[in-house]
């Protein structure tokens, strides 16, 4: 079926180019079936939102080794984590990831729940956090959908419907290439394409591994996708 293919390719891509993070697990492991923590997958889903993967980098290293489990997270002192979180921004969002921390450890033994909707239980998990630990900690066949997956559906099936109207259509889009081998480095596969080849204004298609079903890049309308509403 051609969406194998598609997911294979992009797995077969990903296994060279994937960017090296500090909540990812390396080639090999990966190879090896290990997956990374979901403490740390879910910590840095957190920090993600509304920052760059460049600013997360050094607060996720400073957290992680003050913190290294949520246990020790959750037995933090409201004034230190708010103190170590100064400069990501969104304040609410440090609160709510103590608020986190100390539910996964007083109501599910400090381990995250391994279900969407355990996760979703949890203050401060959203179903995009939801399904992203879901996929890329627990390989579980979630759709992991931000705005790099949502520009690379649209380009992928060449749609000219507009943000927000297309979001739907961009979830089922991106729902029907998920694999159910390697789900979570699909996910993460999906969003390195969006970062690193298929960029908002100058993709670079001629080394896409999704270049031959691409049908923007067929038509010449990769730049100009997705389109948006005039806000
Ligand atoms: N943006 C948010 N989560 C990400 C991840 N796991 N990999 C790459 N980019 C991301």
């Amino acid at each position: 079926e051609m969406i194998r293919a598609e997911a294979g390719d992009l797995l077969d891509w990903y296994d060279v180019h994937a960017r090296e993070m500090p909540w990812r697990v390396g080639p090999s492991a990966r190879r090896d079936g290990i997956r990374p923590d979901p403490y740390r997958v879910w910590l840095s889903e957190v920090m993600l939102q509304q920052t760059t993967v460049a600013a997360v980098r050094d607060y996720f290293h400073r957290f992680t080794a003050r913190w290294p489990t949520v246990a020790d997270l959750a037995a933090a002192a409201d004034e230190d984590v708010m103190g170590e979180w100064a400069g990501l921004g969104y304040y609410a969002r440090a609160r709510n990831l103590l608020k986190c921390a100390r539910a996964v450890v007083a109501d599910h033994g400090g381990v995250f729940p391994a279900t969407r909707e355990g996760l979703l239980s949890l203050p401060g998990i959203g179903p995009y956090t939801a399904s992203a630990i879901s996929a890329i900690a627990y390989d579980l066949p979630e759709t992991v959908v931000d705005g790099n997956v949502e520009r690379v559906m649209a380009r992928l099936h060449d749609l000219h419907v507009p943000l927000p109207t297309a979001k739907p259509e961009l979830t089922e889009m991106a729902a029907r290439l998920t694999p159910d081998a390697r789900p979570g480095d699909y996910a993460q596969a999906v969003m390195d394409l969006g970062a690193t080849i298929c960029t908002p204004k100058s993709p670079a298609c001629g080394i896409c591994p999704w270049r031959d079903p691409c049908v923007a890049r067929s038509n010449g309308t990769a730049p100009e996708l997705p389109k948006k509403l005039p806000k």
